[in-house]
């Protein structure tokens, strides 16, 4: 009995005693983690697993090689489970269908040199880059620095390539040239394509920021949006629709002009735009151009620019409906949009007449309004992060290797890109934008997995779904101005 008794009371010492020591260890993490900043508290929960590797700059300047101790292999260290990529992934296998029964030759590939900035070669996990031209602004440096983060995310998961991209606006790759028996269309990497084109849709260089106009990388972005959105409540907000950018760019734009409120004479069209001059917006670093002071207005107009418009994922993530003015392009995310659910249809032939009556229905329908402009927020927050960004472009380069008739090689004029080569020679300014968007280790989870292609009838359903619902809008539209000039 005693000793039965002595036992108990040994363990309930033991328990007690490894109690409070469990207690004391919980009060130390969360104590330390109190104490660090943000970015410490990752690097308090990780460094055990992944190393980082900060960029040796003075080891560069001093060699002008790249540095040889990152890893060459990823794995699933933090054990994440399989999970599916956000729907919009099987647009992959659609941009990617012109070349599924004839594969891409060589040839094929360099077909598309006469448009294209660079060759990005991949060869056994490292980079290379043969360039043609210079882009305009920074748009190849940052673009080339994605592709390079990409390979610092997921080293050795992406396969050899070749691939050609250009970094101007407008795709150039037109369907109907490469017609009839043997029509070989280029592959041609692009920032955004249309439908009457075959370009591939790769994420834009402003995910790692756009130093020019002063928009941080999107990750960072990202945040800030979304304490921004908290700053003025929906129904708080201004209620008209907002658009503030540079209108001389392109025909629409200069159109929407006539859509100000007393631009011709005292209309009000429920707008409120603001022209701005880039010549003088950049002379003060585009400081009012600031994406999350730009979420006090109940509504948000989209309008595309030369072509797309980098402001899209930013005045998507506003929490205020976007209306959207019909678009002729689109980038690697947007066809994962939905009309009526994540954004409001505006017709690009009557906008003014459309945007009043948008707002006035966003007005008299205060909650299925909030309910847009938060679906669409969500999508940008959650599916288009930065983790999916690097994951669909993971998938694009996979799938179309996969493509390959030919061995990738480095051509003599190539040279080894690594993260060091693109930032330590780079302008103080951008390298600082680099800094902020470097990835610091491999990813220690998977990529999503890739959705399998939609079948054709989805697909239709899809395209006739989406024309249903803005045919809808527009027969409500024409209802009510029916009924306006009867009065
Ligand atoms: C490397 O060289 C660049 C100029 O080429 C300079 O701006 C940078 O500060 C140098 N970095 C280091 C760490 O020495
Ligand atoms: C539009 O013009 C009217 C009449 O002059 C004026 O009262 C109103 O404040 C103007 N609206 C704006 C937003 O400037
Ligand atoms: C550009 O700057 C000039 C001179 O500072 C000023 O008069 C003009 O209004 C500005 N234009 C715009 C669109 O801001
Ligand atoms: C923009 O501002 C610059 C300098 O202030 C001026 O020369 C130019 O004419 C302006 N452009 C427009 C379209 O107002
Ligand atoms: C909004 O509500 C007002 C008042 O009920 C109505 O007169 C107007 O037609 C409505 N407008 C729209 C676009 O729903
Ligand atoms: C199209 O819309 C119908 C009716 O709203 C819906 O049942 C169907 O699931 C939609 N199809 C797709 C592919 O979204």
């Amino acid at each position: 009995m005693t000793k039965t008794y002595k036992e108990k009371c040994t363990l309930m010492f033991l328990v007690a005693a490894v109690g409070s020591l469990f207690m004391f260890l919980t009060a130390a993490y969360w104590l330390d983690l109190s104490m660090l900043s943000g970015q410490s508290i990752i690097q308090f929960q990780t460094t055990k697993k992944v190393p980082y590797f900060p960029l040796d700059c003075l080891s560069w300047n001093e060699t002008l090689t790249c540095p040889k101790n990152y890893p060459t292999t990823h794995k699933n260290i933090g054990h994440s489970a399989f999970k599916t990529c956000p729907d919009y992934f099987r647009w992959i296998h659609e941009d990617l269908a012109r070349w599924r029964e004839t594969g891409v030759t060589r040839d094929m590939v360099d077909g598309a040199k006469p448009s294209a900035h660079f060759r990005l070669i991949i060869l056994d996990g490292k980079a290379y880059v043969e360039k043609f031209r210079k882009s305009i602004q920074t748009r190849d440096l940052f673009t080339l620095w994605g592709f390079q983060q990409l390979l610092r995310r997921y080293p050795g998961r992406i396969p050899d390539l070749e691939l050609m991209f250009d970094c101007n606006d407008r795709p150039v790759i037109k369907k109907n040239r490469f017609r009839g028996p043997d029509p070989r269309p280029p592959p041609l990497f692009k920032y955004c394509s249309d439908h009457g084109s075959l370009d591939i849709v790769s994420p834009d260089w402003s995910f790692w920021g756009w130093p020019e106009t002063n928009q941080k990388p999107w990750e960072i972005t990202l945040k800030e949006l979304k304490e921004g959105n908290k700053r003025v409540k929906w129904m708080d907000r201004l209620p008209y629709a907002y658009w503030k950018g540079n209108p001389d760019v392109s025909p629409i734009r200069v159109d929407l002009k006539k859509c100000n409120v007393n631009y011709t004479s005292n209309v009000d069209w429920n707008t409120r735009l603001f022209f701005q001059n880039w010549t003088n917006e950049s002379t003060n670093g585009f400081k009012g151009s600031n994406m999350k002071d730009q979420c006090t207005y109940r509504y948000k107009i989209y309008v595309e620019g030369w072509a797309w418009s980098v402001s899209e994922k930013y005045i998507l993530a506003c929490d205020s409906p976007t209306l959207y003015i019909t678009p002729h392009y689109y980038t690697f995310f947007a066809r994962g949009l939905t009309p009526l659910k994540h954004f409001w249809p505006i017709r690009d032939n009557d906008k003014c007449r459309s945007l009043k009556f948008a707002v006035e229905w966003g007005n008299n329908h205060t909650s299925k309004a909030q309910e847009m402009g938060e679906a669409s927020s969500r999508f940008i927050q959650e599916d288009v992060k930065m983790e999916y960004v690097y994951d669909y472009m993971l998938h694009l380069l996979t799938e179309y290797a996969k493509l390959l008739k030919f061995k990738p090689t480095v051509p003599p004029n190539a040279v080894e890109l690594c993260s060091e080569s693109l930032a330590c020679p780079a302008d103080e300014k951008f390298r600082s934008f680099m800094m902020e968007s470097l990835v610091q280790q491999p990813t220690d989870t998977l990529p999503c997995t890739m959705p399998s292609p939609y079948d054709p009838s989805t697909l239709k359903d899809i395209v006739d779904n989406k024309t249903r619902a803005i045919k809808q809008v527009e027969m409500w539209e024409n209802e009510f101005w029916k009924n306006q000039n009867l009065k």
